[in-house]
């Protein structure tokens, strides 16, 4: 007899958790009739069952024994939402291992093991979906999927953290404090556990593996992305930027050169004019490039429980149908393990520069010649705020295209000039 249902065991019950559970048990029978099965909340794994909830469930539902869902044969998908690598990649992979399918939004897990897990999976003829581990609540790995796989993937450009994107437009519109900003991203439950992996660049580091991975079917390794947080950004850097006709965002960038990739995550200078730069609160936007469909701007809530449970659910929605069309184990991602990633020093990019001299004549003469000697061109430069008691000056100083190893040559030779108080910000510009 056809199955008439998919029984889940859901781990995890925080800020995606409940919305996933809302929706499963608030949002039938519209979930069935376009499931073509129902979606049946079996178990929910939490760390304590008597924490206050968001969403009210029955209290036999919850546990914290992983066995009572890894083990039950009754369960056909887990569907994870508590984040970590381990004890989830474990968990995830002894779900597979027992035939069951996986739906995640573990960032982590998918970009240290996807290829792994993917191709457990494949050879126990299930599926794992992981929409809600890139970019919250926009379709983006449906989108890799299917409606670009007739492309060559040239580049691709993103903001895909929530948090600071949050915290970078709470800092430079409202002039709030970054550990400020961050509790309140942390409030509206966009931050990661550790809200460091966010500020440091870490979350998007992950997201960046999986999206680079996917769009040039290769094995990008979170480890070999360059990596930069937006600490060490202060209020003077977003006015300056501003006035050049920048935003500055945490940017993740990734490009096909020959034989390699770049991939890189750092906070840049984006053209006020660029979609990048327009990317508002905790939305995400990824910017791609394909041979046959030209430009593409995918953008929309790329944090929070709510965006986030619709790519869950949809994910299961998916599973469903497929289940019920008998198509498990779709095609999957092939990952070329070969093709290595672009030491950061051999990008070629352009660079911000704010730098405290001292106010009196030959500074800027001495400035450009290191900048002569190491090869960089400047592309704009301007003397900003003095302090006539320190007789000290602050000079901005872009430049054009060069290998960021001269950039950061020329940054480490202008500190120790005698005049220099500090270089006090150094930013790629996009
Ligand atoms: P959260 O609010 O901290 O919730 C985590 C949940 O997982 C909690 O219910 C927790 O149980 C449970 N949990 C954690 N470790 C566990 C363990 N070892 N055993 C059993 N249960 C465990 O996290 P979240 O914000 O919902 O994020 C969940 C996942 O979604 C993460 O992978 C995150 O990166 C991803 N994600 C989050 C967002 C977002 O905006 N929040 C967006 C996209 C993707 P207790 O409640 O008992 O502590
Ligand atoms: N902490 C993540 C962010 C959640 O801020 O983007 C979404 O993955």
């Amino acid at each position: 007899m056809a199955a008439t249902s998919l029984n889940v065991g859901l781990i995890g019950l925080g800020t995606v958790g409940s919305q996933v559970a809302e929706r499963l048990v608030t949002g039938q029978p519209q979930l069935t009739r376009r499931a073509g099965l129902e979606l049946c909340l079996q178990r929910i794994l939490v760390r304590d069952v008597n924490k206050p909830r968001a969403v009210t469930v029955e209290p036999g539902l919850l546990t914290n024994d992983p066995d009572l869902l890894l083990d039950d044969n009754d369960i056909q998908v887990i569907v994870e939402v508590a984040g970590g690598d381990e004890p989830m990649h474990s968990y995830l992979e002894r779900a597979i291992s027992a035939g069951k399918h996986v739906v995640t939004a573990n960032k982590v897990v998918m970009a240290n093991h996807g290829m792994q897990l993917l191709t457990l999976a494949a050879e126990k003829n299930v599926d794992v979906y992981f929409e809600a581990a890139v970019g919250g609540g926009i379709p983006l790995i449906s989108t890799f999927r299917t409606d670009l796989q007739a492309n060559r993937i040239e580049r691709l450009s993103a903001v895909i953290n929530g948090t600071t994107n949050y915290v970078l437009g709470r800092m430079g519109t409202d002039g709030l404090a970054l550990e400020d900003a961050v509790k309140e991203a942390q409030a509206a439950g966009y931050a990661e556990a550790d809200p460091t992996d966010d500020i440091e660049g870490f979350d998007a580091t992950y997201k960046l593996a999986i999206l680079g991975s996917i769009a040039y079917e290769i094995s990008v390794r979170p480890g070999d992305i360059y990596r930069e947080g937006i600490n060490g950004i202060e209020p003077v850097d977003f006015r300056y930027a501003r006035e050049l006709g920048y935003a500055i965002k945490l940017v993740a960038h990734t490009q096909r050169h020959r034989g390699r990739v770049e991939a890189r995550v750092h906070p840049a200078l984006v053209p006020l004019d660029h979609p990048l730069a327009q990317v508002e609160g905790a939305d995400n936007a990824v910017f791609v490039e394909g041979d046959l469909v030209g430009r593409v701007l995918l953008k929309g809530q790329g944090a929070g429980g709510r965006p986030t449970a619709s790519a869950v659910v949809g994910d299961l929605i998916d599973l469903a149908r497929s289940i019920r069309r008998g198509v498990q184990n779709r095609p999957s991602f092939t990952f070329d393990d070969r093709v290595g990633v672009v030491p950061m020093g051999e990008v070629v990019t352009r660079a911000y520069y704010r730098i405290r001299a001292e106010d009196r004549p030959g500074v800027l003469a001495a400035v450009g010649q290191v900048f002569a000697e190491e090869g960089v061109s400047i592309s704009s430069f301007i003397q900003k705020d003095a302090w006539v008691e320190e007789k000290t000056a602050e000079l901005v100083i872009t430049t054009h295209p060069t290998e960021d190893t001269r950039l950061q040559k020329a940054r480490e030779r202008i500190a120790g000039l005698q005049p220099v108080r500090a270089v006090s910000s150094f930013l790629r510009v996009f």
